[in-house]
Order: C-alpha cells, then sequence, then structure tokens
C-alpha cells in the first residue's frame, strides 16, 4: 500500500467508525445499551482488553476514556515530534512528583497520556521487551508459570506486526526476524532514516569489548548495543489507539469508547462486587453511574488505577480515614512499592552541523523535513529520537553488592541503559551541536509511591517515585556516566566529539554525584502501585488472575500490576499484560 492511499483510507475510516468512539454521554444513552465489561482507561494496555474481549460479537465492551482523541494531533503522529507531545500539553495529566530528595529536592514533571492510547499516544516510541530473566521472576514471585517469558512470548508475537522500515532499506543486519511477530495488531519496525552517530555507535561495538552488539535486544537476551526497535508503521506512531481501535475494530456494534469521561470511583454494586463506574465529562457537571453485567477492569495506569482505587475506599483503610474517605476494603498495597527508572540528561558537544540543533534552528529545512514526512512517511522525522539503545551491567565485583544485592533479574540482565540520540534533549543553547547518551538506571531498588492528600476527587495524587532514592541506585547511576565517558573516548567519536557538555569526564565522583543531583529525573516507567502477588498473599493488590484481592467483578488490567519493574522501557509490557489478561478474563466468562 502506497502511503497516499493508507492516508486516504485513514481519513475515510475514521469518518466511517466516528460512530463508535463517542464524545458525549448524551450519545450514549441513544444507543441504548448494556455493557458486560466496562474498561476504565482506553491507554495502552485498556485497549488491547477492549479489543480482545469484543472480538466475541456476544460480549459488550465499554471503554471510558478520560481524556480526548488522538487524531489529527501532529506532536502524537509525527515520531520525531515525541518529545514535544509531553509535558503540559492538551494530552498530558500535568502531573509533577514532589521534591526528589537525590535530586536535590527538585520536582521534576511527570507525564502521562492523558488522550485515547494513553501514554502509547504520547511515548517515545522504543519497543523493548525487557528479558527472559524479567518475566521468569515474575513467574516466581506470583506463583503463576503463566508469567514467564516462555508463555509470555506467543502474547508478543500476537501483539506485533513488524513492518519493513519505511524507505526499505535491507535491515538485515539490525534485526533477528525469528523472534519476532509479523501477523500481530500493532506495527513495530526499525529506523528509516540514516543518521551521522549510526556507524560510530556500530563501530564503537566492535573496539571496545565493554560494549558488545546486540543483533536483536527483544530476544530474551538484551545485554549490548542494537539497533532502536519503534512502534511505527508508514513513519506515523502505532500506539493502541491506532491499532486495537483501528477502524475495523472500532465498527464493530459490540465496541463503544466514551472519550472525555473521567472515571471518578468504582463504587460497590453488591456486597464486596464493585461492578459501577461513577464518571464525569465535566468537573463541574454532572456525575454519572453505571453497571457492568460481567465485570469493570481498571486500565488507568500506574497514576490513575491506584488514584481510582483510593477514591473508591480501596487501599490503607488508616490512611484512607485520616484524609476523610471511607474506607471499603483494607488493602494496604494499593499506591505503594512503586517502581520507576531515573534517567540522567547527558549530552556531548560535536564537530558537526548534521545533528537535530540544525533543523531547531532553520525553519525552511524543518519545513522541507515536515513537508518529506507528510508526502511519503520518510525522512527524520519518520523516526524516533532514539537511534540505538544498549543494555549493560555493572561488574559482579563492584563494591556496592557487598552491602546490596544485586536488583536485576539474573546475571543477563542489565542496571543500566544508555539511549542514543543525534542531538540534546530538552532546551538546547543557542548555539553548538550534540551528541547525547542518556544514561537510565533499569534495575532500581529504590521504591516510591502515589498516595492521596486529599477526598478532593479531581485533586492530583501526590506521586513520589523517589527517584535514585538509595545509595545502590545512585551508585549505578554514577557507574553508568563513567561509562558513558568511556564510550565517547572510544576511537571511532575522534574527531566527532568535542567535549562532555555542562562536565568534565575527569571529574571527581563529588562533582560527578552533583552533576547527577541536578541533572537525573524520571524516564516514566511507573511500575508496581497495584502489584500482583500470589493468591492468598497478605501483601499486593491483585491476584494472578488480575482480581482485585477480596473483590469481585473488579480487575486492574495495566503495568501497575507489575510485581517488579521490568529492566526496559514498559510499553511492551502493557501490550503483554493487555493481551495474557484479555485471555484470563475470556476463560472466566466461557
Ligand atoms: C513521555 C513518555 C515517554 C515514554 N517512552 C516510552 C518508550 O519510548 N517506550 C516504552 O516502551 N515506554 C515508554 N513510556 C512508558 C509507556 O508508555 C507506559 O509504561 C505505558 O504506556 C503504560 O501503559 P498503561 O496501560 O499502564 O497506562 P496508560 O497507557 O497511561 O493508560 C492509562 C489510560 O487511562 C486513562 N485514565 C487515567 N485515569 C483515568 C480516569 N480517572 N478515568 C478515565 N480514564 C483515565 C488515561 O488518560 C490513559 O489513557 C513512556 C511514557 C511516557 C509518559
Ligand atoms: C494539561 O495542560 C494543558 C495545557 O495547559 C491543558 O490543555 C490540559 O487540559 C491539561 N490536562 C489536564 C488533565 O488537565
Ligand atoms: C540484504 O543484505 C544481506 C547482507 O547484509 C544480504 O545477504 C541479502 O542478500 C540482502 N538482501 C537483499 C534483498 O538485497
Ligand atoms: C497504613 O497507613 C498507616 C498510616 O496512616 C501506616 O502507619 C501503616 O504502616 C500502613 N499500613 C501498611 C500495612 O502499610
Ligand atoms: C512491598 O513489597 C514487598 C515485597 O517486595 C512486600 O513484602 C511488602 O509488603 C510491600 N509493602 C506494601 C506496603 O505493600
Ligand atoms: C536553512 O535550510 C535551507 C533548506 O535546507 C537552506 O537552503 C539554508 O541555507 C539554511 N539556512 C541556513 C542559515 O543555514
Ligand atoms: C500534508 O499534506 C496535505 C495535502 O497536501 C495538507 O493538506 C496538510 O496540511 C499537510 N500537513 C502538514 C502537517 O504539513
Ligand atoms: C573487579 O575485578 C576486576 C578484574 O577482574 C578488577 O580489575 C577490579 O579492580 C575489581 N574491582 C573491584 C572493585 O574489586
Ligand atoms: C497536600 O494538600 C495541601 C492542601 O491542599 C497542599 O497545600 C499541599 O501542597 C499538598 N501536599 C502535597 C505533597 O501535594
Ligand atoms: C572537526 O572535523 C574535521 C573534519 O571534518 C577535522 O579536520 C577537525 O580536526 C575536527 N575538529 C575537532 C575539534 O575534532
Ligand atoms: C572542566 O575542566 C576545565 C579545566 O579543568 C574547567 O575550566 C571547566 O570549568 C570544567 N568544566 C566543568 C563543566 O566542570
Amino acid at each position: 500500500m502506497t502511503w497516499t492511499t493508507s492516508i486516504l483510507i485513514l481519513t475515510l475510516g475514521a469518518t466511517l467508525c466516528s460512530c463508535a468512539i463517542l464524545e458525549s454521554v448524551a450519545d450514549l444513552n441513544k444507543l441504548n445499551l448494556k455493557f458486560d465489561f466496562i474498561v476504565v482507561g482506553g491507554g495502552n494496555a485498556g485497549n488491547v482488553v477492549a479489543n480482545r474481549l469484543s472480538e466475541n460479537p456476544e460480549h459488550s465492551v465499554l471503554v471510558l476514556e478520560a481524556g480526548g482523541s488522538n487524531a489529527n494531533v501532529l506532536p502524537i503522529i509525527v515520531p520525531f515530534f515525541s518529545p514535544r507531545a509531553t509535558p503540559n500539553t492538551p494530552q498530558d495529566w500535568n502531573y509533577s512528583t514532589v521534591p526528589q530528595a537525590a535530586l536535590n529536592h527538585r520536582s521534576v514533571d511527570y507525564p502521562r497520556g492523558f488522550v485515547l492510547g494513553g501514554s502509547s499516544s504520547v511515548n517515545y516510541l522504543a519497543y523493548t521487551r525487557g528479558t527472559k530473566e524479567d518475566y521468569d521472576r515474575w513467574a516466581k514471585v506470583t506463583g503463576d508459570d503463566g508469567w514467564s517469558w516462555d508463555k509470555l512470548v506467543p502474547y508478543m508475537k500476537k501483539n506485533e506486526h513488524f513492518v519493513l522500515p519505511s524507505d526499505f532499506h535491507n535491515a538485515t543486519k539490525e534485526f533477528n526476524p525469528a523472534v519476532h511477530g509479523f501477523t500481530g495488531i500493532n506495527s513495530v519496525t526499525l529506523h528509516n532514516f540514516a543518521t551521522p552517530i549510526d556507524s560510530r555507535i556500530i563501530e564503537t561495538t566492535t573496539e571496545l569489548a565493554e560494549y558488545p552488539f546486540n543483533l536483536d535486544m527483544n530476544s530474551g537476551n538484551h545485554l549490548g548495543i542494537g539497533w532502536e526497535q519503534q512502534t511505527v508503521k508508514d513513519g506515523s506512531r502505532s500506539s493502541s489507539a491506532t491499532s486495537y481501535l483501528a477502524p475495523q475494530f472500532v465498527a464493530r456494534p459490540n465496541l463503544n469508547v466514551l472519550l472525555n469521561a473521567r472515571v471518578t470511583r468504582v463504587l460497590p454494586t453488591t456486597s464486596n462486587a464493585f461492578r459501577t463506574v461513577e464518571f464525569v465529562q465535566d468537573l463541574n457537571g454532572e456525575k454519572y453511574t453505571i453497571t457492568a453485567a460481567k465485570e469493570v477492569i481498571l486500565s488507568s495506569g500506574s497514576v490513575g488505577t491506584p488514584n481510582i482505587l483510593l477514591h473508591s475506599g480501596i487501599g490503607n483503610s488508616s490512611a484512607l480515614t485520616s484524609v476523610g474517605i471511607k474506607p471499603l476494603h483494607n488493602l494496604p498495597s494499593v499506591g505503594q512499592n512503586m517502581s520507576d527508572h531515573p534517567l540522567l540528561l547527558l549530552s556531548f558537544l560535536v564537530n558537526s552541523t548534521d545533528t537535530w540543533e540544525t533543523a531547531e534552528r532553520n525553519t525552511t529545512l524543518a519545513a522541507e523535513q515536515l513537508a518529506q514526512w507528510n508526502a511519503t512517511g520518510t525522512g527524520p522525522l519518520g523516526d524516533s529520537p532514539l537511534t540505538h539503545l544498549g543494555f549493560f551491567r555493572i561488574p559482579d565485583n563492584s563494591s556496592i553488592f557487598k552491602t546490596f544485592p544485586d536488583p536485576a533479574a539474573g546475571p543477563n540482565t542489565a542496571h543500566f541503559e544508555f539511549m542514543f540520540g543525534n542531538g540534546k534533549f530538552r532546551a538546547p543553547p543557542a548555539t553548538g551541536n550534540f551528541f547525547s547518551i542518556t544514561p537510565v538506571v533499569v534495575s532500581p531498588s529504590a521504591r516510591g509511591s502515589v498516595i492521596l492528600n486529599s477526598s478532593d476527587l479531581f485533586a492530583d495524587p501526590v506521586i513520589d517515585p523517589n527517584l535514585l532514592g538509595d545509595d545502590l541506585d545512585f551508585f549505578i547511576m554514577r557507574e553508568a556516566l563513567k561509562s558513558a565517558f568511556r564510550f565517547a573516548a572510544a576511537p571511532a567519536w575522534k574527531d566527532y566529539i568535542i567535549s562532555p557538555f555542562g562536565i568534565n569526564s575527569t571529574a571527581t565522583d563529588a562533582e560527578l554525584d552533583e552533576f547527577i543531583r541536578e541533572n537525573a529525573g524520571s524516564i516514566f516507567h511507573p511500575v508496581g502501585t497495584s502489584k500482583m502477588s500470589p493468591k492468598g498473599a497478605t501483601w499486593g493488590v491483585v491476584d494472578p488472575d488480575l482480581r482485585v484481592k477480596g473483590l469481585s467483578g473488579l480487575r486492574v488490567v495495566d503495568v501497575s500490576i507489575a510485581p517488579l519493574i521490568p529492566a526496559t522501557h514498559t510499553q511492551v509490557s502493557a501490550y503483554i499484560i493487555g493481551e495474557r489478561a484479555s485471555d484470563i478474563i475470556k476463560a472466566a466468562w466461557n
């Protein structure tokens, strides 16, 4: 299919099928429908569940999404513009964290997608599954082998529709087709546009043994450096909204989506069953309630889901009482034990003008790039800004392991990641061209929380990811920063990298630590606020079948259920959770 016809079909499809994506409750009422399942949050995982459950024409599904439509929003659609999709845009919840002790008490922006597709509509498009060890550890801690890597691979393939890059270059040396899915729903591809850093990164993998090449980081073993795979189709973002809610799916009469529908609470329907949801379309307007015949599925994400549970009286009863909320079900783990990945904004001044900064400073060039993207889906704007990713471990004999156990899921799982980019993230200075290596701590041991400070249904929850909040995480970040300096000193970068920007590679540990405290933030991968634990465990929020412990009619299906954070970007986990949850729910209602 050519680019032009695919645009045409998308446009036509959107017009034909607007019937099932509704904007107002009045339109929903006109349909006079009853719903078996109500999915709260049309985000990354929620739309998977909505799609899969509505495969059975006997099951009617309603999705309630707080945000608006993903259609025609350029920063969402154009892959390279993903850093503009958030923070503080109409598609963002606009959260920020409480002051972070390890970051010189800075509060940092904490974007979450407020739009159909949720965070899959606003993320940076990196497609990474995590390691076999990550999921095998989930299976072990939950006592459910269904969460192991081998059992989840079929769900990865059900999700994935691997497609050739939009410039049709020969990508044989950039990925391993054997580990991919080619018949799934969500498009994944390689970059279409070569940048000047590509060959130098690959050359470095042959020069320094510390940074081996990995043909495919999605094989279950991610250590080493590889080409970034991205959730892109024909040069545009592939999200759960564009894929699982594509026109052929929303055309199903038993699948309805209501936008601008903000759920405030789940309410008891009968004793111990929570199948009623309360929502508003206008923060000052009427409250509506609707009851699912079978189940309510909370898919509101790692901030939204605990927020709704807590306002509903499901959480730590004494903490709820102290903020004036009537406790209905004591579940102290709600919102607790949150994990996230801290990152460090690090860049290098380079001897080149062929970087992002040049188009950022030249509106003619920027317009040319947009026109190329618009006409053919190719060029620099058709790709995520991250060209390559690398996953590494600190040495096993590191001094820190005398006081902390190894936080990684196993010996083939990383402690830190590098994300490479052909320019500087966030507010480049007026002059200079840059290369970025963004280190990320992917096996953190610090834990944070999402709690309430008020019974006001519309107040932001109090978000504390506790970034770099213990010595182990800080140690890993310092080692990652030193490693980035070693990487940049490889012969491949001679004549290219001039110097690190804002820090010296000869800096003392104290100077490195201060640089980290000033420049670290979050990569926005919160998980674990509605953790899975074994059936019958005294901690945790959901059982391995994702039912809220001790209740009926209510499940959680989003990354908040992750018992431990995978050592990687989290959107694939959200897709996998959505896929497996759908099978579990279908089996329960067969
Ligand atoms: C800026 C950014 C960049 C990222 N980059 C990457 C990346 O490159 N690769 C990667 O793998 N991951 C990335 N992530 C993380 C990844 O996108 C998320 O982990 C994942 O999408 C979360 O999926 P989810 O289904 O748990 O939640 P979400 O996708 O966030 O879905 C939650 C949905 O629920 C809705 N909602 C919330 N509360 C309510 C309510 N009260 N009523 C109704 N609806 C509600 C929200 O609006 C949203 O649509 C990034 C995240 C962000 C924010
Ligand atoms: C976030 O801020 C933007 C810009 O001010 C606004 O349009 C949007 O509605 C805000 N999001 C929420 C959830 O209020
Ligand atoms: C792609 O490149 C590989 C080697 O890198 C080669 O074996 C293969 O024939 C090429 N395929 C095409 C279609 O040119
Ligand atoms: C519940 O919250 C209270 C504070 O209100 C706290 O003291 C207690 O430790 C919490 N319980 C659990 C099990 O976390
Ligand atoms: C946090 O998680 C640990 C397991 O890692 C568990 O033992 C503990 O009870 C949890 N705390 C809460 C408040 O859920
Ligand atoms: C800006 O970009 C245009 C188009 O590529 C180019 O012709 C022009 O010389 C550039 N301007 C400057 C000041 O570099
Ligand atoms: C893309 O091209 C179409 C058709 O020429 C035009 O209507 C539209 O405005 C262009 N979009 C952008 C973002 O340039
Ligand atoms: C770890 O082992 C390497 C070689 O095996 C050695 O060079 C290094 O000094 C050791 N580091 C520590 C902290 O012991
Ligand atoms: C808690 O609420 C109070 C009053 O509404 C507010 O002033 C304070 O900043 C809030 N604290 C946090 C951590 O959000
Ligand atoms: C910049 O690159 C040119 C070649 O393109 C080289 O001659 C010059 O030495 C480089 N300068 C630095 C500071 O590396
Ligand atoms: C780097 O070191 C040089 C020389 O020691 C010094 O002049 C400069 O201020 C340092 N830069 C930073 C960012 O610390």
